[in-house]
């Protein structure tokens, strides 16, 4: 067997140990493993594959980022290139993809990626490619897994982000505003909020109204609580708005939420009178170490993602169900991403805590 790995979209903190993971796990059935290099580049571009042994994967379970790299602009169904006079051109090169893997004799290829990666392996899939995904991602919005291996680091840095903001805001009386990432979803901005005692937590899921978060800031002011924490999803919207989203999108890339925190700042400042900072934390959720529990997390992916293949199991997902990993059809998984559910005990719990969540 020779088998093939790739990561794809936005890192995440565990990718390198389910790359560890898939390489020895393949070792012990005495299985080669190649890796392809910056999403599916590798097999399209001079990027390359590369074998991987044992070295190759040695000390690299604790540390952020992608030995092989990867890239949000490589869709092989809609891959974008600059033309002679300079113009944008799309075209579908999944076929020369098939026929390049093929002829590099790979049998089976681990796919690990978030939302948009495992939609582009469930179409590889279908058209013959042998493929089991490994869900991915600091958002924690894939279908199909409890978690997602990378959201509980990014959740321990934006906690620890906010509890590095209280200091500030109390000692200046300020609102502090601080803007997550998340994509569509709420998972970290609830689970790091919470964590973390913020006043107010919006999230995508619940479109929020200015007045009820200013009424927050008034009643702690009120209370002789004159700093107050306010935490926004990038993906968060006001009610009757729309999302923010950055200008400067590259072509073949997906849009890029952001800017929503500064307009919540600004908002708060105007109607409340308090001096109001914005932070955006940025790519600092997707860097660093792996926690425990994603490590852990991302070496079980990895080996049941090979026992996956052993057992010709594709066209599946490996994902974290009650504690044990599942496999599941990527049918299933690609047709909607996972929301934060307004009836959970987590935003009951927010909401039993006194946080406002602007609805
Ligand atoms: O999906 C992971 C993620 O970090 C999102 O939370 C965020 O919206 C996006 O990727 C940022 O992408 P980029 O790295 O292209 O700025």
């Amino acid at each position: 067997m020779r088998l093939a790995v790739n990561t794809g979209g936005g890192d995440a903190p565990g990718l390198n140990a389910v790359i560890r993971a898939v390489v020895l796990t393949a070792l012990s059935r005495g299985w080669e493993t190649f890796g392809i290099r910056r999403g599916y580049r590798g097999l399209l571009t001079g990027e390359g594959v590369v074998p991987l042994g044992r070295e190759d994967v040695r000390g690299i379970t604790h540390l952020g980022g992608t030995i092989l790299g990867t890239t949000n602009r490589g869709n092989p169904f809609r891959w974008v290139s600059e033309g002679a006079d300079g113009a944008e051109i799309e075209e579908d090169r999944s076929d020369e993809l098939i026929a390049a893997f093929r002829e590099r004799g790979l049998d089976a290829l681990i796919a690990i990626g978030g939302e948009g990666s495992l939609h582009i392996a469930h179409r590889l899939w279908k058209k013959g490619l042998p493929i089991v995904g490994v869900p991915k991602t600091i958002d924690n919005d894939v279908s199909g897994t409890e978690q997602t291996f990378g959201f509980d680091s990014a959740v321990s840095t934006a906690t620890e982000a906010i509890d590095k903001l209280h200091s500030t805001a109390e000692s200046h009386d300020r609102v502090m505003v601080i803007e997550l990432m998340g994509r569509n979803t709420g998972w970290i901005a609830l689970h790091s909020g919470i964590s973390a005692t913020a006043d107010v937590i919006l999230i995508p899921e619940l479109p929020f109204d200015i007045e009820k978060v200013c009424d927050k800031v008034r009643l702690r002011e009120s209370r002789g609580r004159r700093f107050s924490l306010v935490v926004v999803a990038e993906g968060a919207v006001p009610k009757g708005g729309t999302q923010v989203v950055r200008e400067d999108r590259k072509a073949g890339s997906a849009e890029r939420l952001g800017g929503i925190g500064n307009q919540v700042a600004q908002a708060i400042a105007e109607r409340t009178g308090k001096e109001t900072r914005c932070l955006v934390l940025g790519h600092l959720q997707r860097g660093g170490t792996p926690t425990t529990f994603d490590r852990l997390l991302a070496l079980r992916l990895g080996a049941a993602a090979v026992r996956a293949v052993a057992h010709r199991d594709f066209g599946c997902m490996v994902g974290l169900s009650a504690q044990s990993i599942v496999r599941l059809p990527l049918d299933d998984v690609v047709s909607r991403i996972k929301r934060v559910p307004l009836e959970s005990d987590t935003v009951c719990t927010a909401r039993e805590l006194e946080i406002s969540l602007g609805d």
